[in-house]
């Protein structure tokens, strides 16, 4: 494992994707990335559901095994999906069934009020990272996917969170959709590293989704995203090819596949 306290201490950025298959993690892997986190995102942009709340442990473990056969030099976490760490002793299960699943890491939602379950996880010798600001598994309860931090109440409890996960044991934590300036306040007022998305550039490194990075996912790009690739439009393109030329009667040649 990276020292990511260490790469804090430097100022050294910290990057982050997600991965839930063999090649993805292993291009990621092979572009250098620090760490691949098999979101439970993997519910919208892999599994077509509306949203994280249907995610099973059972299809975690089974792309956090795809993803673990690729990866040789990051660091691999696993999301921990809803209901599967209701307890502290719930957590433990589920934690030790992603690392069985070749998990080096695993993630969770939630600040001081899972405290609890946090040091249980780390007790039982697993690297845990963090997940605080909005909250995906609780996005229905939320109503939308709502920027956090921007009232006072709100700043400081997100501050109190990060004390809460940093002393429970967490490497790391990330911040999702958290105003840039309470994001700030947060990494200053930590020693862990933040690990932003949505969040500004104040963060201690940055994590996205790769579909919304690749443009793969071409019918929800979050806005604070600006993809750097169109994979959606190659794919489309490469498939009304193939679909021509073989209703043209002829194999598809490297002219086709280069346009
Ligand atoms: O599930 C996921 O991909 C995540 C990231 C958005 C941080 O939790």
């Amino acid at each position: 494992m990276k020292d990511f306290r260490e790469m804090k201490r430097r100022r050294e950025k910290i990057t982050a994707l997600t991965a839930y298959d063999y090649p993805t993690a292993r291009l990621l892997d092979e572009s250098g990335i620090d760490i691949i986190l098999v979101g439970d995102s993997l519910g919208m942009v892999v599994l077509g559901y509306e949203d994280t709340t249907n995610v099973t442990l059972a299809e975690m473990l089974h792309h956090t095994r795809a993803a673990a056969r690729a990866v040789k030099r990051a660091f691999l976490v696993a999301d921990m999906p809803i209901h599967t760490y209701d307890t502290p002793d719930q957590a433990v299960v589920t934690a030790r069934e992603l690392v069985g699943a070749g998990a080096q890491a695993v993630k969770l939602e939630g600040g001081a009020t899972h405290a609890r379950r946090i040091e249980a996880i780390v007790q039982a010798g697993i690297p845990f990272m963090a997940h605080i600001g909005m909250l995906p598994q609780s996005v229905r309860e939320e109503g939308g996917y709502k920027l956090k931090g921007r009232t006072q109440s709100e700043v400081e409890q997100l501050i109190q969170d990060a004390h809460a996960v940093e002393k429970a044991g967490a490497f790391a934590v990330v911040l999702e959709i958290v105003a840039a300036d309470t994001a700030r306040q947060i990494t200053e007022a930590i020693g862990i590293p933040t690990i932003g998305i949505g969040s500004g550039d104040q963060c201690d490194g940055q994590i996205l989704v790769t579909h919304d990075l690749i443009g793969l996912f071409p019918w929800f790009t979050p806005k604070f995203v600006s993809p750097a690739a169109r994979v959606a439009d190659e794919i489309r393109r490469a498939t009304t090819a193939f679909i021509e030329r073989t209703r043209n009667g002829g194999p598809l040649s490297n002219s086709d596949i280069s346009g």
